[in-house]
């Protein structure tokens, strides 16, 4: 029936400042199994968390690097068997967060890595997970997603509702130390999250557009002055709840082109996810405008309160006025505007096209179909 949906509202959710120290009753007894990086480690980031802790016997893996390969997710699983884990906590930004998401099915379900990739494939049960972000970021905690990287480069995603973590703790005490650099790219991944949930394709629904429609209007107004001013709790609150509002958004009305292309970004040249997103994302929105032009216009009202003046001159200059608000915040947040300024060059298009059409559970989302002639074309412009 047209009209009809589902939808799941994803972990249950703590939130609060300095709520990460204190993750004990959230946790079944047994040893844990702690999943972060080694920068977060050095930064003391995790201190508080695992002071909490105390008396309980943890494991810590901080072997997670940036676009996280699935070998972490051995190593990870690894160290959880040796040491009897009976759950997992994933700490850090979308990365250690990924790795805990696999790391925790596998520790509870016994299935191999191999075996489930793509939509749907893991159908066991997970040993319980605790998710803790540090950016904001990807939504992860809030999504029934983890995207590892296999082989050399290709970025692959696993989608199963058996990935939820059964809690997320949002601690903007947390994200107060991220570089500004950090800070605006998440911030403008975890806009993308909410702007491709309100425009996809498949699985568009009324719940996901109030959640993403709150993540854009909470994201909008406090990236600047979480960039300008790091120190300020209300802003990072408001990020935090924003990528994690997106997250919920996007876990049930899936992202579509800006991820398909942003992906080989990241799989091959290790441009940061959120630069990724922002470096593809004019292009994307330029493509889709034929079909999601009325919805960017909506968009438009919902960053930019003060168009509601201007409604009466269309749908057109909304969206455009919606385009140009999404490159000019990337910019003023310092973002670097090419491909070119990440030392991506013209002789690496044909190798960008045919990866991004690999991207098939991302694109089957765009509202405007993506050939790879289409992909070449959008990666041409972003030189
Ligand atoms: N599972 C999902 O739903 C989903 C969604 C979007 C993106 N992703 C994936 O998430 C990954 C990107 O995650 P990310 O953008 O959060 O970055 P990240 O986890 O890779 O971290 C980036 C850098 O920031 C540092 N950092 C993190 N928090 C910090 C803090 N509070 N203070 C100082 N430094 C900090 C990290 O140590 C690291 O060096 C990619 O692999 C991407 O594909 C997953
Ligand atoms: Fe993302």
């Amino acid at each position: 029936m047209s009209g009809s949906f589902t939808f799941h509202y994803g972990p249950q959710v703590t939130s609060g400042i300095g709520a990460s120290a204190d993750l004990a009753p959230l946790l079944p007894d047994g040893p844990v199994l702690f999943v972060t990086d080694a920068n977060l480690r050095r930064l003391g980031l995790c201190d508080a968390a695992l002071a909490g802790l105390a008396g309980r016997d943890i494991v810590v893996f901080d072997d997670v690097q940036e676009d996280p390969h699935e070998a972490s997710v051995l190593g990870a699983l690894a160290l959880a068997r040796e040491a009897g884990a009976r759950s997992v906590v994933g700490f850090g930004g979308g990365s250690p967060m990924d790795v805990a998401k696999a790391a925790a099915y596998l520790l509870g379900s016994g299935e191999r890595i191999a075996d489930i990739y793509g939509v749907g494939q893991a159908k066991g049960q997970g040993a319980p997970l605790v998710l803790v972000p540090t950016t904001a970021g990807t939504g992860s905690e809030a999504t029934n997603i983890a995207i590892l990287t296999v082989g050399e480069t290709q970025k692959k995603g696993i989608v199963s509702n058996a990935l939820y973590a059964a809690h997320a703790v949002l601690d903007a005490s947390l994200t107060t130390g991220l570089p500004r650099h950090v800070t605006a790219a998440t911030g403008i991944d975890a806009m993308v999250h909410a702007i491709e949930a309100y425009t996809t394709k498949r699985l568009k629904n009324p719940i996901s557009d109030a959640l993403a429609k709150e993540a854009l209007r909470l994201l909008r107004g406090n990236l600047l002055t979480a960039c300008d001013d790091p120190e300020n709790l209300a802003a990072r609150d408001a990020m935090l709840r924003g990528s994690y509002l997106a997250g919920v958004a996007f876990a049930n009305a899936p992202c579509a082109g800006v991820h398909a292309l942003a992906y080989p970004l990241g799989g091959h040249f290790h441009v940061p996810h959120g630069l990724s997103n922002a470096l593809m994302l004019r292009q994307v929105l330029a493509h889709n405008m034929p079909a999601a032009r009325e919805l960017y216009a909506e968009l438009a009202l919902v960053m930019l309160p003060e168009l509601a003046e201007k409604r009466h001159l269309g749908a057109r200059v909304l969206a455009d006025a919606f385009a140009g608000e999404m490159q000019a915040l990337a910019t003023a947040a310092g973002l670097p505007k090419t491909l070119s300024e990440v030392g991506i060059g013209g002789d690496h298009l044909d190798l960008l096209a045919d990866e991004a059409m690999k991207q098939e559970r991302l694109l089957v989302n765009n509202p405007v179909a993506i050939t790879r002639a289409d992909a070449r074309r959008m990666y041409e412009a972003a030189l």
